[in-house]
C-alpha cells in the first residue's frame, strides 16, 4: 500500500479537494485499492468541520464529492504513518519540515511537483477570494493527482 497525506493550512479547502481528486482518479483507473489516502491541516481552527461550501461545490462540478470529510490537524504520527506528505504551498511545506521529527519516515514534498507542466509550484489559498479561485485550485488538484498516480 502506498500512503499519501495531502496537507494545506485549514484542511477545509485545498487538501480535502486534493485527497478527493486523487481518490476520484485512482478509482476511475481501478487502482483505489493500492492506496491509503487522507488529508490534514497544519492549523487547528477548523478541526471537525466539513469542507468549505465553495470547495465542495467546485469538486462536485469536477465530478467528485468531498462532503463527508472532516478537518483534522497534522500530528506527529503522520510522519511515520504515511510515505509521502504532500504540501499544497510553500508555507505548508516549511511548516511541515519544521514539525517533522528527526526520525520521520515520511517524505515531505510539494504537491505541485507532480504537475510541473502547470507552471506553478503552489496551489494558492482560495479561502479569501471568489469562486474562480476554487475552480482553479481544483484544476490544479486534479493535475497533481494525475501526476502522482502516474508516478506511483
Ligand atoms: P485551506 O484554506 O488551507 O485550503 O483549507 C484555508 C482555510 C481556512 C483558513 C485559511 C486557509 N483560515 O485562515 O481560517
Amino acid at each position: 500500500m502506498k500512503k499519501f497525506l495531502f496537507v494545506c493550512l485549514g484542511n477545509i479547502c485545498r487538501s480535502p479537494a486534493a485527497e478527493g481528486a486523487f481518490r476520484y482518479l485512482a478509482d476511475k483507473s481501478g487502482r483505489l485499492g493500492e492506496f491509503v489516502i487522507d488529508s490534514a491541516g497544519t492549523g487547528d481552527w477548523h478541526i471537525g468541520c466539513p469542507p468549505d461550501e465553495r470547495s465542495q461545490a467546485a469538486c462536485l462540478d469536477a465530478g467528485f464529492n468531498i462532503s463527508s470529510h472532516r478537518a483534522r490537524q497534522v500530528d506527529l504520527g503522520d510522519f511515520y504513518a504515511f510515505d509521502l506528505i504532500l504540501a499544497c504551498d510553500q508555507q505548508n511545506y516549511n511548516d511541515l519540515l519544521r514539525m517533522a521529527p528527526p526520525d520521520a519516515t515520511a517524505r515531505v514534498e510539494l504537491l505541485m511537483s507532480y504537475a510541473k507542466d502547470q507552471g506553478v509550484m503552489a496551489i494558492s489559498d482560495p479561502y479569501y477570494g471568489g469562486s474562480r479561485g476554487f475552480t482553479r485550485a481544483i484544476e490544479l488538484c486534479l493535475a497533481a493527482a494525475q501526476g502522482l498516480l502516474k508516478a506511483y
